[in-house]
């Protein structure tokens, strides 16, 4: 029940918190390490090559999955999306392992590769929300996002439990690789879960930011570079699922090729800007969409941010800042809906799980 809240989509956004620390509790083990299932890991170190298959926002979490298993376990991944995958299948390695991401499990799209891959003979681990699902039955493996029910049809705290379990994943993979370990992931996580709260009391801060940027405009654009592009990716598919504002996301180098030609006077440009190596680069793409006349929302991160920044998120582990990042994103995309008077938890032509291919 959405209880006081006005929308399932606020209240789910809200218990990002909350979800973060149910998953460190449900995978740790009594000594307080992480822990998954000893046979996925070893389908995990068999594999030469790692195919994520997913779709809509599962897609989105797929692309920055791939960022924590090649950086922390040093497997090579590929993320594909479930739709085209099918029919247009990348030549395969020779001991492939497949990963679908599916917060419903039912998404028609992604079974029906799982039904073509475990013909031909292949084996597949499901992320998923729901216990029993049918991607959950008919996959060698399960591990659960335990995010509790997601009723809202945009996708946002499955989202972040997808980051985390692929996260958690990634490590475990690695420390039975023998591989030192990257980071204290329990202690990570416990700061991005009280990152995530702090994000959540500020928003009276992200409604004014919706109203101030995203009130009259027609269309609006994502930019970011490395991961923060993934993330931005996912901002975009939020706004314009529930606000019906024509929105994209870019990298932030490639928008000069073509797309900056959309740039006109007012134009909102939210810039996503955690990443150490790249934030000059960012930085220097947001000028060149100011120098067109476009409006910047720049989301930065602390340690990072310059004079002028719109937001700045508490500092997580530079790995980690898609789970933290996204937040603000998840907030303005739904203020924004609010103030356009759209049906939030409900956006026209969608349905909760998309159970035809
Ligand atoms: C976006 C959204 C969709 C789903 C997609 C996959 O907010 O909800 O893009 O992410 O339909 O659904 P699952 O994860 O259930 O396979």
């Amino acid at each position: 029940e959405k209880g006081t809240y006005p929308h399932y989509m606020l209240k789910e956004i809200d218990e990002q918190p909350l979800v973060m620390r149910k998953i460190i509790q449900k995978y740790q083990n009594g000594n307080g390490e992480l822990t998954i299932d000893p046979e996925i890991i070893a389908a995990m170190n068999d594999a030469d090559r790692i195919y994520i298959i997913a779709a809509g926002t599962s897609y989105h979490a797929g692309l920055v999955g791939k960022q924590f298993i090649e950086k922390l376990a040093k497997i090579p991944v590929e993320v594909h999306i479930s739709s085209e995958f099918g029919y247009n299948m990348p030549m395969l390695s020779e001991k492939p392992l497949f990963i679908f991401i599916t917060q419903s499990g039912e998404t028609a799209d992604s079974r029906a590769v799982l039904v073509q891959v475990k013909e031909m003979g292949y084996k597949a681990i499901t992320i998923t929300n729901v216990q029993g699902s049918t991607l959950s039955r008919e996959a060698d493996y399960t591990l659960l996002l335990h995010a509790g029910p997601e009723i809202a049809v945009a996708s946002t705290k499955a989202y972040t439990a997808q980051l985390a379990v692929l996260v958690i994943l990634a490590e475990v993979t690695a420390k039975s690789r023998g591989m030192e370990p990257n980071f204290n992931l329990v202690r990570e996580l416990g700061i991005i879960a009280n990152a995530m709260e702090v994000l959540c009391d500020e928003k009276e801060e992200f409604e004014s930011i919706a109203r101030e940027f995203l009130t009259v405009t027609r269309n609006a654009f994502f930019i970011g570079r490395g991961i923060d592009f993934y993330v931005g990716l996912e901002g975009a598919l939020k706004l314009k699922e529930i606000s019906y504002i024509q929105a994209e996301g870019f990298a932030g180098g490639e928008l000069k090729h073509g797309t900056i030609a959309l740039i006109e006077e007012g134009t909102p440009v939210i810039a996503i800007a955690t990443q150490e190596n790249v934030n000059l680069g960012i930085r220097g793409n947001v000028k060149e969409v100011v120098a067109r006349g476009a409006y910047p929302c720049i989301i930065s991160m602390k340690g990072l941010e310059s004079e002028g920044d719109t937001f700045v998120i508490p500092e997580v582990h530079e790995l980690l800042t898609p789970l933290i990042s996204v937040l603000p994103l998840q907030l303005i995309s739904y203020y924004a809906a609010l103030h356009r008077e759209c049906d939030v938890d409900k956006p026209r032509n969608l349905a909760k799980s998309v159970t035809v291919e």
